[in-house]
């Protein structure tokens, strides 16, 4: 087996990396490390003017990164993805299935709607990227890596409430396993990622403080559960996710990293 030098593990150069949800918090930190390994990231995002700061971010830095209009949940929107993806840098080699959404709704107040709208958006979408970006992988035949963002609620329950969401990041993390076995003939890595309690836009959204509570002390009160005493920070996960879609990871398929400071041991 060829052994790379220490210089070349991490480096992404001439690599094309999507990453869904790319544009805010976690995905942010993934498209960051990603761009700066190299790599030519195309960020899936829902909202464009979002996208478009992010990758003007990235780009001023001399990297490499496009934003393309994507509702994952939606088949056509994920098709046209793959396809901008492919006519702008002819290949796609990384797929970072990161988009996710995590209302906190008690199940007796859970419409159908809400349900199905978790679920589109965690799960429906992490199978529809997959699909077509493993048929563009396969025609390739130069294998690839695929890197599902679960989360600590996919092994076990981190606050009440999020009864779907766990219900989808259960799911993930088992069509993790069952298509890193399917795809591993065609040189097909896929592991997954499951963050402890990371702080990001979408976490301060949905912990509003009750009136008279001081936000600062609850985030407080949570990391003090944290072995690590503190929130992560999206560069915690950005550093991960390049270990895996690096050759750091040549030997895993069908894993998943817990990365919450300890979270899950407390
Ligand atoms: N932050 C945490 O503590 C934490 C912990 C465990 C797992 N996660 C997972 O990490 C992922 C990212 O979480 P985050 O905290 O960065 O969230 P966030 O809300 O800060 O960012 C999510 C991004 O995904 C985008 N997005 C949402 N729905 C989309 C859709 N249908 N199509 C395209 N883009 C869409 C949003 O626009 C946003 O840019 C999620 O899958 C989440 O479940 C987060």
């Amino acid at each position: 087996m060829e052994k790379l030098p220490q210089n070349k593990l991490l480096d992404l150069s001439g690599k094309t990396a999507i990453v869904t949800g790319g544009a805010g918090g976690i995905g942010y930190g993934i498209s960051y490390r990603l761009a700066e390994a190299g790599a030519s990231v195309v960020i899936a995002n829902r909202t464009q003017e979002v996208a478009d700061k992010a990758v003007a971010d990235l780009t001023s830095k001399g990297w490499h990164a496009k934003a393309v209009k994507t509702d994952v949940s939606q088949e056509q929107d994920v098709m046209n993805l793959i396809a901008e993806t492919k006519n702008t840098y002819g290949s796609i080699d990384i797929l970072v299935n990161n988009a996710g959404i995590f209302p906190s709704i008690p199940v007796m107040n859970l419409t159908v709607l809400d349900f199905e709208r978790i679920l589109a958006t965690n799960l429906k979408s992490v199978f529809l990227c997959t699909k077509y970006v493993s048929q563009q992988m396969i025609t390739q035949g130069k294998g690839g890596k695929i890197i599902n963002i679960t989360s600590i609620d996919a092994l076990h329950p981190s606050m009440v409430g999020l009864a779907t969401y766990d219900a989808s990041k259960h799911g993930v993390w088992g069509f993790t396993k069952n298509v890193a076995l399917e795809l591993a003939p065609h040189k097909i890595w896929v592991n997954a990622i499951a963050p402890g309690g990371i702080l990001t836009p979408g976490v301060q959204k949905s912990m509003p403080a009750a009136p008279g509570v001081d936000q600062n002390k609850q985030l407080e009160g949570f990391s003090a559960r944290i072995p690590m005493r503190r929130m992560g920070d999206i560069d915690d996960i950005g550093k991960v996710a390049l270990f895996l879609a690096s050759d750091m990871s040549s030997y895993m398929t069908g894993s998943q990293i817990v990365v919450d400071g300890g979270y899950l041991l407390s």
